[in-house]
């Protein structure tokens, strides 16, 4: 009886030293998994890939210029909230990269992604995605 109270209080001690506050937590880091100038053929797909560490449910915002155009939680059940007029065209991934298929000459513009993790900050990141036409116009 007494072992296993010792046993019980030695596990309590574990679990309250975790629970106590580590101090500043490490930031989260965010970096382009790939080209952060991607470039695609009218009715393709593309990826805008993103990687990040340290943060296993932080909230991410992708912005077409300045306007929000899908947000999530990574990790969460719950489906990413895409712009209703874009939805057509864009999804988030499980690991937050932004996706396009079937793509038209409007996507092309300037895109960022905003990650945020209470108490490990927030971080930004900018990309270029280019649609071009399927026939190469010749202006004489
Ligand atoms: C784009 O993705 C869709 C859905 O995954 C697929 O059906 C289609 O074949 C893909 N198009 C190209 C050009 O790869
Ligand atoms: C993220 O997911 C997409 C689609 O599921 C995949 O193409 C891409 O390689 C993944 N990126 C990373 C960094 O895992
Ligand atoms: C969160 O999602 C990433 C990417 O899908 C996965 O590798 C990781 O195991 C998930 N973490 C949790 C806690 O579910
Ligand atoms: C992303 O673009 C915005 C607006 O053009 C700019 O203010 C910001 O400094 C850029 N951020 C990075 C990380 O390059």
């Amino acid at each position: 009886m007494i072992q296993k109270n010792r046993g019980l209080s030695a596990a309590l001690i574990c679990v309250v030293l975790a629970l106590l506050p580590q101090g500043s937590q490490a930031l989260l880091e965010l970096s382009a998994s790939g080209p952060d100038v991607a470039s695609v053929l009218v009715g393709g797909n593309v990826t805008l890939g993103v990687s990040y560490s340290r943060a296993s449910n932080a909230a991410i915002i992708w912005r077409r210029g300045l306007d929000p155009v899908a947000t999530w939680t990574i990790n969460t059940s719950a489906p990413p909230d895409i712009h209703p007029g874009l939805a057509s065209v864009l999804g988030v991934s499980a690991n937050g990269s932004l996706q396009f298929v079937g793509v038209t000459l409007d996507y092309s513009g300037g895109y960022s992604v905003e990650m945020t993790k209470s108490g490990q900050g927030t971080a930004t990141l900018n990309f270029t995605l280019t649609v071009y036409g399927q026939t190469l116009r010749l202006d004489y």
